[in-house]
């Protein structure tokens, strides 16, 4: 088993250093364009193999694709990411480009991968390497709703004064500060709804600070987070390398489910060794669908520039 991860920042490297932890494959490569920069970050990180006893093969390479051969997933994480004040959207112009391009040169060395997007903005990220692909839909998956999931477990836990790990919450929707949607109705500590140990406005409030959870780490960072998006990552690739048929908020293609067509948008997806695998309907109620159908008309019209940009 190979796994490609594409991006050595900050991102990138705790995506990789999670997945060389976990020992998720035998053998993984780091891509970066800046000279030497995944050879550096692979060479530390095969530096702690002996110490967390680990024994997967981690190579860096500047640009070199062939290196990336036979990768049965890959992990696009590369892009400019974004600065205080900064939306993610406000990335397209520059990542569009860099996306279409890494997805072609992954391709063109691991025709059979599975594809999983990180850079933003990550919904038509997704969109794209879907369509410029042409790639069966079930191989291309974008990140988002599980670092945002992860998130509105950390808020609700903070709420609840609880663990984040006995309690189940998803979101769902477009992965930006104004268009996902921390599904509160659902939310549940120990199989019983959250609803019965906060009063609404404190579920409101939770929603709230799961919506802005990454521009409020990009402020006190200066840039944008990197331990959770890259955990996020690697649980994704560890769902894949274990065939888990873990059920996991992805953006996927839809094809009329949740009431969408033509889009890649967050749902509760199960994630196994075909990428994923199916679509989980969460029946929404009225409320909760207007807010996705208003989620995917944002997602929709930030798609709609792909077409001015020239790629
Ligand atoms: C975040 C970036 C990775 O939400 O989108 O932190």
């Amino acid at each position: 088993m190979k796994v490609t991860v594409v991006g050595a920042g900050a991102v990138g490297a705790t995506c990789a250093d999670n997945i060389a932890r976990k020992q998720l494959c035998d053998e993984l490569v780091i891509v970066d364009i800046k000279e030497g920069f995944a050879e550096g970050k692979a060479m530390d990180l095969s530096q702690t193999a002996q110490i967390e006893g680990f024994d997967t093969k981690i190579t860096g390479s500047t640009n070199d694709y062939t290196k990336t051969a036979g990768s049965s997933v890959a992990v696009i994480t590369s892009g400019i990411p974004r600065k205080p004040g900064m939306t993610r959207e406000e990335l397209i112009g520059i990542n569009a480009g860099i996306v279409k391009t890494v997805t072609q040169n992954i391709l063109a060395h691991s025709p059979e991968c599975i594809i999983i997007i990180i850079s933003n903005p990550m919904d038509t990220m997704t969109y794209l390497a879907l369509k410029e692909s042409g790639l069966p839909k079930h191989r291309i998956i974008g990140m988002g709703g599980i670092l945002d999931s992860a998130r509105f477990r950390y808020f609700l836990s903070q709420a609840m004064n609880c663990s984040p790990n006995d309690l189940q919450a998803t979101v769902v929707g477009g992965h930006g500060d104004t268009t996902m949607i921390p599904l509160t109705r659902l939310a549940t500590y120990c199989g019983t709804p959250a609803a019965n140990y906060l009063s609404a406005e404190a579920l409101a409030k939770v929603a709230a600070d799961t919506m802005v959870g990454g521009a409020t780490l990009t402020g006190l960072l200066g840039t944008s987070a990197w331990y959770a998006p890259g955990a996020a990552g690697a649980a994704l690739v560890e769902a894949i390398v274990r065939d888990e048929k873990k059920m996991m908020p992805c953006c996927v293609s839809l094809e009329g489910e949740y009431g969408q067509s033509d889009i890649c948008i967050g749902v509760p997806v199960i994630i196994g060794r075909n990428g994923w695998e199916k679509i989980v309907d969460y029946k929404l109620d009225e409320e909760e669908q207007a807010a996705f159908n208003k989620s995917a008309d944002a997602v929709r019209s930030m798609n709609s520039v792909l077409a001015t940009l020239e790629i």
